[in-house]
Formats: C-alpha cells, structure tokens, sequence
C-alpha cells in the first residue's frame, strides 16, 4: 500500500516535472521574444521621433511647427483653435513650439545632451513679451506645461543632468507665461477668457465664448507653477474657474460644450466626451491623483457617472442635452480615443478595453482613426475626414498595456506605428492627412505628434522612464510627477461595503498613478435601479513583472468592488469566491 502509493508519486513526478520543465522553458523563450520585439519596436518608435525632431530642427526651428512636405514653418501658436484665423499678429515669429514641446520627450528617449542644448537656447532667447494673440488653453496645455514638465525633469537628480546650467530657467519662462494668463481671469465669473494677447493682456471686444476643457483643463499646469513657484494666484485662478464651471452642471451632473464667460450662461447645451469638452473630464481625475483634494475628487466621481449613464452606448459614446440626458449627436471622434486611457485610471479596465477595441476597428478600416465618424450610418462625417497625427488611441493603448500586459495592445501599438510610417512619413517629416480616403496629404507636423503620439507609442514598448517614480501625464503628454508633498493631505480611507478598507494614501515604490485610485462604496450603490455602472476601482500596478507578494499589493476588482487577494503563485484575483 505504502509502497504502491510512492511508486505512483514517482510516477507522476515522472510525467509532471519534464511538462514543468517545458513550460517553464517556453515560458522563459516567449519573455524573451517579447523583451526582444520590445526592445526592437521602442528603436523604430525613436527613429520616428527623430525623424520629425531633426526635421523640425532643420527646417523651422524656432518657428512653431513645420511644414513637412515643402520644408518650411508656420508660426502656428497664433492659429491653433483660431479657426476663422481671426486677429492675426503682423510681428510674430514664433516661440519655438515643437522645440517646447519636445523637452520632455527628449528625457523619455534619454538624450540629455539634446535636452541641455534646448534649455540653453531657450533660456537665452525666448520670449512672451511678444504681440500676439494666443488661445489660454492650447497655450497652456502646450507652452506651460512643456516648460513646467521639463522644468521638473531638469532638476531631478536621477535624471543626470549638468546641473551647473540650470538656474530655474525654464521655471522662469513659465512664471512669466503664467503672469500674462493672469488677465483672462478678470471676468465677473472668474471663468476665463478664451484668448489672450501675450504682450497687451485681453484685447478690446474680445469673444466672450470659450469651451468648457477651455476653463477645465487648467488646474495641472498651473496648480503645478503655484507648487513650484509659491505663488498661488495660478492655481487660485484655476481652481476658481473649475468651481464656476461645475456650479454650472445641470440636475443630471452633466455640462454643456460652449459658454459665456461673462454672464455664465451656456450656449451649447449639447456635449460628449469629445472635442471642446474631453480634458474637463481627464483632468479632475488627474488633478486629484496630483494635489489630492476630495472636493475635486467628488466632483470627477459625480461627472463620471453622468458620462456613464447618459453618453455611454455600449462601448461608444454619443453626446446628449445636459438638461434632459436625451442623445444628440451619434458621432465617434478622434479625440474620443482618450477615454479608455482615463478609464484605465480610474480601474474601468473592462470598458475602457471594449471601447479601446471598437476604436481600433474604425482606426482598422480606414488605415489611421478620422476626425468624425457617423455611428449611426458606419460612414465618414462628409467634411471632418482628416488625420492630423493625432494621439489619442496609443495613449490608451499605453494605458491599457501598463494595466492588463497584455502582448495583443503592443500589437496594437504595432499595427498604429506601420500605419504612420506607411501613410504620414515624407523626407520633410511626418504630415497630416487631409483624407483618410484617399490619404492624400497636408503640409502640417503638429506639436503633439513630438510630444504625445511618438511618447506614448516609445512608453507602450520602453516604460523605464516609469520605474522608479510615478507620474501623470498631461492631456499634452506632458508628465508631472505625483508626489506625496503636492497633497495638503493623504486621502481619506474608504470604507468598502464589506466591511473592509483600502488605504489610499499609502506610497508604494515601483507603482503607477493607478494606485493612487479608490473604489469608494457610494460609488457602487448609487442608485441601485439604476442600469448598472461600472465602478471606479482600484487597480493597483504590482510592478515590472505584475505579480503581487501580499494581499495589500492586490486593491480591488474593478466589475465588483470586492478586495482582491493575492495568489500563492504571486497574482491578484478574486480567490475568495473559487
Ligand atoms: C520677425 O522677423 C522679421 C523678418 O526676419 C523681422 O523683420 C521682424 O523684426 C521680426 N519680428 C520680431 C517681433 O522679432
Ligand atoms: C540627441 O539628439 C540629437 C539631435 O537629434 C542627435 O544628434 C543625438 O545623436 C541624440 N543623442 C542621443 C544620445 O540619442
Ligand atoms: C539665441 O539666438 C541667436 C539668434 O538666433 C543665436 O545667435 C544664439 O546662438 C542663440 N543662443 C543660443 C544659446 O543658442
Ligand atoms: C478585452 O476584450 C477582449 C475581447 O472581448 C477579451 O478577449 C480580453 O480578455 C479583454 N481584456 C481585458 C483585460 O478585459
Ligand atoms: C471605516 O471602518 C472602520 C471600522 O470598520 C471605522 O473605524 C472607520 O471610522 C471607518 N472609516 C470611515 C472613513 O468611514
């Protein structure tokens, strides 16, 4: 008996171990291929980078952008959300906008020599003493925060920079930039005006209509400059505006697209997640991560719910009235392809990956993503059919990877990157495209191909920059670092239904911003008839390799709010219910 039962031990150790060992092996043999394609595509994505960077620098620098196919430059900071090209500047030659807008990706790719040469040249010769008119928000999100971002990264010890050089130069050019905004806020609402003339302030019979990311997507880059520089009237301007702009919300927590900044009235009642109102949304997220402030946090968790259950339609999202939540446009647009990104913040995992793969269906059909897109015709928008490099579906494919490592979203990034080099690159650079449908070309390499398309595309597949400090990245790419210090206090424990709690405020090394992510219970309950909500969770990042060492590292599911625990083979899951 004894015997024939270690005999059948033996026996079975025989039959299991060389399959351990097979496994282990093929295992070992596919981490290694994936290091490899890793290590391969993050090349192809620098080469990218320096493809337009090198251009930019030949052709147009200190000119804003270039224009790739007749190598030249356009002084485009005057234009950018300018349509009607109105009030245009006779003097105005630029202010080195994709030089700018380069610095921190610059760091990312690891060439500090590069970074050091802009630093000197900027400090040395830019400035906003200039007469021209420019929009707060693109100034903003672009300027400041590139410089407020590299600023940052210039003086982080770990990043081996020659500190000799840097006298809080780039803080300076910020300060001065953050001081010319300054006069956009003095309206009777607080809420600020859309343009401003960087040398005269706000000119005479200026527009009083501006977007609601135009007031709502401040509060990091200029709550960032508060932090840094002392002075708290940006970030007071900010956070003021933000106030206003949700004391506006309707009964159903939803906001309009358009309003007037003088009388605080709405002009369009209709509004999505997409253009004129998408970073609103991604940046009280963000804001909280950063400063820590519950009332911000109350207020993304409110808003986040109305975008739920009013724009939400499956995976899409259309727009609808703010007043009655009735739907509106049936439109998918580029911009959109942000949201999954944010959903992966907020530990949606499971929506942000089916909105995620619907995108990259429509990016599927046409080659690159367009502008606009009919949902409920499956057709192209008959005017909006451009391109222009935009970044939106590999930064949630960036986000998405970090959350799940799935191999199938470096595909993904993949399959975006033979697009942009198959139908985007010219000698000159990398141009936009004006139809998606005969792919016919325009003369234009924006700003944010440098600072986000190529970024998150060279992160989805070399994430070192993020290994030993957490970041959160503007809605320009721009990465801000969370620190501890940035919160006047720790968040609050929250108390799950069950009974126990998650401790948010806990800094753990080697995580991401994701854990800073709660997964409050009212959320879960709100309104129990309600069609069912996904929860905001959270998803912590156990590290490098996502394997967890205690159930501390697990947080919570994101589909049930339950705790998760940790596996003795080291991963998170809901183990309790098997
Ligand atoms: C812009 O460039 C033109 C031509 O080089 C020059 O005449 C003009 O003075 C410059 N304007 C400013 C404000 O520097
Ligand atoms: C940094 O960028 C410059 C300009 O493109 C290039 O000449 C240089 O080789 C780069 N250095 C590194 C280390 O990549
Ligand atoms: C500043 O610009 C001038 C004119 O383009 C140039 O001669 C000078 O070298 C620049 N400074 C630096 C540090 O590059
Ligand atoms: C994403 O969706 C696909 C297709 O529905 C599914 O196979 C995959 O497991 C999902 N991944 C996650 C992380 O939810
Ligand atoms: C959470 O629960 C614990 C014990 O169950 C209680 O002592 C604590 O006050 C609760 N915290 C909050 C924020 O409700």
């Amino acid at each position: 008996m004894f015997q024939s039962t270690v005999v059948k031990w033996i026996l079975l150790y025989l039959v299991i171990s060389p399959t351990i060992f097979i496994i282990c092996l093929s295992d070992l043999h596919s981490n290694n291929l994936l290091a490899a394609k890793r290590k391969r595509m993050s090349e192809r994505v620098r080469k990218m980078f320096y493809h337009a960077y090198d251009n930019y620098m030949m052709y147009a620098f200190p000119h804003d952008e270039l224009k790739p196919l007749t190598k030249t430059f356009t002084d485009s900071l005057s234009e950018l959300g300018n349509l009607k090209l109105e009030h245009l500047p006779q003097q105005y030659n630029g202010s080195a906008l994709t030089l700018i807008e380069s610095l921190s990706s610059l760091v990312i790719l690891g060439n500090y020599t590069e970074f050091e040469k802009a630093i000197i040249w900027l400090s040395e010769n830019l400035s906003f003493d200039v007469d021209a008119r420019v929009n707060l928000f693109e100034c903003n999100i672009r300027v400041l925060g590139g410089l407020v971002s590299a600023h940052i990264l210039a003086t982080d010890s770990t990043n081996r920079l020659v500190q000799l050089i840097y006298k809080n130069q780039l803080l300076d050019l910020a300060e001065d930039l953050g001081r010319r905004f300054l006069p956009a806020f003095k309206t009777p609402t607080g809420l600020p005006y859309a343009w401003i003339n960087l040398k005269h302030g706000v000119i005479v019979d200026e527009t009083t209509e501006t977007s609601t990311s135009g007031c709502g997507s401040l509060i990091l880059e200029m709550g960032a400059l508060s932090r840094l520089t002392g002075d708290t009237r940006f970030e007071t301007a900010a956070l003021r505006a933000l106030r206003k702009l949700w004391s506006m919300r309707s009964s159903l927590n939803l906001l309009g697209t358009t309003l007037d900044v003088a009388t605080g009235d709405w002009i369009e009642y209709s509004s999505g997640i997409g253009a004129g109102v998408d970073s609103f949304y991604e940046y009280l997220m963000k804001a909280y991560v950063l400063f820590g402030r519950d009332e911000i946090w109350k207020m993304f968790q409110s808003a986040y719910i109305g975008v739920q259950k009013y724009f939400r339609h499956g995976p899409w999202y259309h727009e609808a009235d703010m007043r009655t939540g009735t739907a509106t446009y049936w439109q998918l647009t580029s911009l959109q392809a942000f949201w999954p990104g944010l959903q992966v913040l907020v530990g949606d995992i499971e929506a942000a990956n089916s909105s995620h793969r619907e995108f990259f269906k429509v990016w599927k059909k046409y080659g690159v993503l367009p502008e606009r897109y009919l949902l409920d015709h499956q057709v192209l928008h008959p005017t909006e059919k451009y391109y222009p490099l935009r970044p939106e579906l590999a930064e949630s494919t960036f986000y998405l990877y970090q959350a799940t490592k799935d191999p199938w979203y470096m595909e993904v990034g993949e399959s975006i990157m033979n697009s942009l080099n198959a139908h985007t690159r010219v000698k000159g650079g990398f141009a936009s495209i004006r139809d998606v449908t005969t792919m016919q070309l325009e003369d234009h390499q924006h700003s944010f191909f440098l600072a986000e398309t190529c970024k998150y595309l060279y992160l989805l597949f070399d994430d070192s920059f993020l290994r030993n400090q957490n970041y959160i990245f503007t809605t320009e790419g721009h990465p801000l670092p969370v620190r501890i210090n940035w919160h006047e206090k720790l968040p609050r424990v929250y108390n799950l239904s069950d009974g126990s709690s998650i401790k948010t405020g806990k800094q753990r090394k080697r995580s991401s911003a994701m854990s800073l992510q709660i997964c409050p219970a009212s959320m879960i309950h709100h309104e129990p008839n309600a069609r069912r909500l996904e929860s905001a969770c959270h998803i912590p990042d156990t590290g490098a390799d996502h394997r967890c060492f205690s159930d501390d590292d697990c947080g919570v599911d994101a589909n049930t709010c339950r705790r998760r625990s940790c596996s003795l083979a080291g991963y998170c899951g809901l183990w309790s219910l098997i």
